[in-house]
Formats: structure tokens, sequence, C-alpha cells
């Protein structure tokens, strides 16, 4: 039976790759982000994921305003990443999960969500970063991953709630599975920020940490906002904060803060991470503890 571990929610901006590339986690523009990351490299080493399932917003690697889907599932065997202009190195490919792909696709179609499915996929840095971020170094992935896509760069957007649905569907798809899995699931991208327009480098600190407060016990009130709220309040890129309430929908059991780091900024984003513990409901407290 597959046990969801918990969330990963954080950042995604290209330049983290240029970072990590250079060796600037130290450097006192990048350490206040980077500091973010250690604890979240003991829990992961002692929760021992397998899979990875990543809700991520595709930047125009594997899809282009031509050919845009709300939500895209990845079903293939591997994926790769691959040069998107920024100047920052190509990660190794991931491994995949075909089988688990199929069965959260199965699952998803089942609960009324016309996905598409990719049996080929590109992964962009939205995925690879964050992973780069969680197992350091460049060396084989420890896990497989499926990755969920979702459109947050052009309107009309899905809205926050049909996003915490997702997320949810996929989180009683994933507690359904008849396999030996250890999952953890991750959502990436903003918090506010904001790179075109009048607005350019506008960032809202308060909103940001309402959100990361109300996302642990409340995400039916992030539900709640409109898409224009969102932009308002995020900016016009911070509606991948979406993304987090996917991930955080898809934990279905009782859910905690393990840890948190949030700064201002990064490439005119504010860099947040959050790592949330998904206790399953159904075992006995002594048991969970
Ligand atoms: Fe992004």
């Amino acid at each position: 039976m597959a046990t969801v571990l918990g969330a990963l929610t954080s950042s995604h901006v290209p330049s983290i790759g240029g970072a990590i590339a250079k060796g600037l986690q130290q450097d006192a523009y990048w350490k206040p982000f980077f500091d973010g990351f250690p604890p979240v490299h003991a829990w992961l080493a002692k929760a021992k994921p397998d899979v990875a399932v990543i809700f991520y917003n595709d930047h125009g690697l594997n899809f282009f305003l031509d050919n845009l889907p709300t939500f895209a599932v990845g079903a293939a065997s591997d994926y790769r990443n691959a040069d998107e202009g920024w100047g920052i190195p190509t990660v190794k490919p991931f491994k995949g999960d075909a089988a688990l792909s199929w069965h959260l696709i199965e699952s998803l179609v089942a609960d009324e969500f016309d996905i598409a499915t990719c049996q080929e996929m590109l992964v962009d840095h939205a995925a690879t970063l964050p992973m780069a971020l969680l197992w350091p170094g460049g060396g084989d992935w420890p896990v497989r991953i499926v990755p969920i896509a979702m459109n947050h760069v052009q309107h009309p957007l899905p809205t926050l709630s049909r996003c915490l649905k997702l997320g949810q569907a996929v989180g009683r798809a994933l507690d359904a599975w008849n396999e030996d899995a250890r999952v953890l699931v991750m959502g990436t991208g903003g918090l506010s920020h904001q790179l075109d327009g009048k607005r350019a480098g506008f960032i809202n600190k308060p909103f940001d940490l309402m959100c990361m407060e109300a996302i642990v016990g409340e995400p039916e009130r992030l539900a709640r906002l409109s898409v224009h709220d969102l932009v308002r309040e995020a900016g016009a890129q911070g509606t991948e904060l979406m993304t987090w309430i996917a991930a955080r929908g898809a934990l279905t059991g009782s859910v905690s803060v393990v840890h948190q780091n949030y700064h201002i900024p990064i490439s005119n984003t504010a860099g947040a991470t959050m790592l949330l513990d998904n206790r399953a409901a159904s075992l006995p407290q002594a048991r969970a503890a």
C-alpha cells in the first residue's frame, strides 16, 4: 500500500540553477534561501521516499502557448530535462513510474478530471530545480517521479478550487494504490512575484505569510480566492501558488509543519520552502508516533 509521507513546496526560479552551478550556496545573497534545505535533507534521510509526485508548471519547454493543457500527467518511463535558454546546466534524466502514472490517470479520469496524458514529456526547471535542492550533488536520483504539469502561463487558468480538488483526487488515488511505495508530493513555484508590466518586482510578504499559515490547516480558505484575487495579491506569476494548493490537497492524513523558510528576494521572487508531514489519519496515535 502506498504511503504519502508529506509534501515539500518550494520556489523554482531558474537562477537557483545558476547558483547551484556556480556553487553560490554560501554566498550572502543566496545563503538565506539555501539554508532552508538542510532540515529537509534530514527529514528525507529518515522518510526515504521512493516516488515523488510533482505538481509544477511548464514554462514553454514541453508545452507552448499553441498547445497548453490545463492539467497534464506524465506517463513515461523516463523524463529528460533540456536547455531552456537560461544558461543553466541540464540535470540527469529521471526514472518514471509508469504503473503509478496510469493508476493516477485512470483514477483522475474516473473522478471526471479531463487531463492530458504524456507518454513522452520533457521536464523544465520548475521540476528539476526543486529536485536538485532536495537531492543536491548531481548523483543518481533516489526517487522515481510522476510529473503533473498545471497551466499557470496562459489564461484562462484553472481556479484555485479546481487545483485543490485535483490534489485531493491525486491524494485519494495514492491512498488507494495497491503497491508498496513511499510517496513524497511536491508543489513548486512562487511565492509572490511579478516579472513584467508596471508591477514588475512586486512582492507581497503579508499575503505570502498568510498563505503559508493557511495552507497547513485551511487550504479551503485559499481555494476560495479567485484567480484575479491571486494575481492582485501575489502578482502575475504568483499564480504558481496553485501548485502548492494541489500538493496540500494530496495530503489526506493529519498535516503538520516540519519546517519552513521564507526569504526575500531571490531573483525578484519571494523564496519560500515548506515541508509538511502527513500522518495517516487511520493509524492509531501510538503506532503513528
Ligand atoms: Fe515559474
